[in-house]
């Protein structure tokens, strides 16, 4: 199948497959353990049902909104994910021009290929940076700096990553800490040769951020038994209120998946937060992030804009988001799948169809402006 032929996230999915090598294809699709997190974020979405309203003026429909402050075309964000440019080359630039290109926020990894200052040369439009936080505060402070001087106009700080999820297809494929490189390695990135013609035509193939500018990281192996190591096991909310302070523009909080937590990060000052189980890369047998969604949005009220990310593969998802309460939303895999099917077109084309859907179901729903679609336009309250 061609780009120009999917019609949807997983047509898109089935391309990447076939281009991608396994081991980085398995490592955006997976969850942690028995993935059951990973599933619930998908199949709780799906038991969301609209109200159909008929013979309201459908003329000059808009998803034009904000997140944080951004003008955005319509409510989706691409979602930081780690080691992207080994989808496809250049990955994280490529997701960068394409959502330029369209209007929408890019969230640049601490652990992406394209360095913060690749992407910023190759991009016109601000993006923003995600932050893990290491022990190593000299080497945050550096990071938040070159985030700065970069001109990201917000950060987003993740805090459901001081350990590691358990991934098993990871650790099979030999992409654990440290990774094992052996035959099945070559084998699979042998079998996907277009894949490594443009690896070999980039520069950009390792941790961009970090080897060069941490100490004792001069490569992939010794990365990742650093990146295991030096994760901050006591990064807590003081912590937290101090890089709020230390940042100067806007201040995201990723990972909320409880009240007090949400109420937290209204507290420490934070502009908006995201209801996020990482995908369901973290804590296996936590609930799905639509599950949660409407609890936080009620306990925080004009406190703090609440985001949501978790199992968003259609616009439908993304109307039963904002639906239940989210300002904006953001996408992981559906974009990692668009970029591994085929570059920035085929992030084009993933946003494209989430476009459409999005814009049609609003429509169905009675809906002109994306900022007028709430709980009534859901059919029957939901318990979950
Ligand atoms: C990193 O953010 C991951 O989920 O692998």
């Amino acid at each position: 199948m061609r780009i120009d032929d999917a019609l949807t996230i997983a047509d898109l999915k089935e391309i990447a497959r076939g281009r991608v090598p396994r081991m980085f294809f398995d490592y955006a699709d997976s969850g942690s353990w028995t993935e059951s997190t990973y599933r619930w974020n998908a199949d709780d979405l799906q038991k969301i049902k609209f109200e159909q309203r008929v013979a309201v003026n459908l003329s000059n429909r808009t998803l034009e909104s904000t997140m944080a402050g951004r003008a955005v075309a319509m409510p989706v964000a691409i979602a930081p994910t780690g080691l992207t440019g080994m989808q496809h080359a250049n990955g994280e630039i490529l997701g960068a021009r394409a959502a330029a290109e369209f209007g929408i926020p890019f969230v640049l990894s601490t652990m992406s290929i394209c360095s913060i200052e690749a992407v910023a040369k190759a991009t016109s439009q601000p993006f923003w940076f995600q932050l893990y936080v290491m022990k190593d505060q000299e080497f945050v402070e550096n990071l938040i700096g070159r985030a700065e001087t970069a001109g990201c106009d917000a950060l987003v700080l993740t805090l459901d990553l001081q350990i590691l999820g358990q991934r098993h297809k990871d650790i099979r494929n030999g992409l654990g800490a440290p990774p094992k490189f052996g035959i099945g390695t070559f084998a699979q990135l042998a079998a996907r040769p277009r894949w490594c013609m443009e690896m070999l035509r980039t520069k950009n193939r390792s941790f961009g951020n970090i080897v060069g500018h941490a100490k004792g990281v001069s490569n992939m192996a010794s990365l990742s038994t650093w990146a295991a190591e030096q994760f901050d096991l006591e990064l807590d909310w003081d912590k937290a209120k101090k890089l709020r302070r230390r940042w100067p523009r806007k201040f995201v909080v990723k990972g909320i998946m409880n009240v007090d937590d949400a109420l937290m990060a209204a507290d420490i000052g934070a502009d908006a937060l995201v209801v996020s189980n990482h995908g369901g890369r973290q804590l296996d047998g936590a609930p799905s992030s639509i599950s949660v969604l409407e609890s936080i949005v009620d306990a925080v009220g004009d406190k703090i804009e609440v985001h949501m990310d978790g199992g968003i593969t259609s616009g439908q998802d993304i109307m039963r988001a904002l639906a239940l309460g989210a300002k904006g939303t953001y996408i992981g895999r559906s974009w990692l799948y668009g970029l591994g099917a085929g570059g920035q077109a085929g992030v084009r084309r993933a946003l494209e169809i989430l476009q459409k859907e999005l814009d049609l179901t609003m429509a169905f729903c009675g809906e002109r402006d994306i900022n007028n679609v709430g709980s009534h336009n859901l059919h029957a309250p939901l318990r979950w």
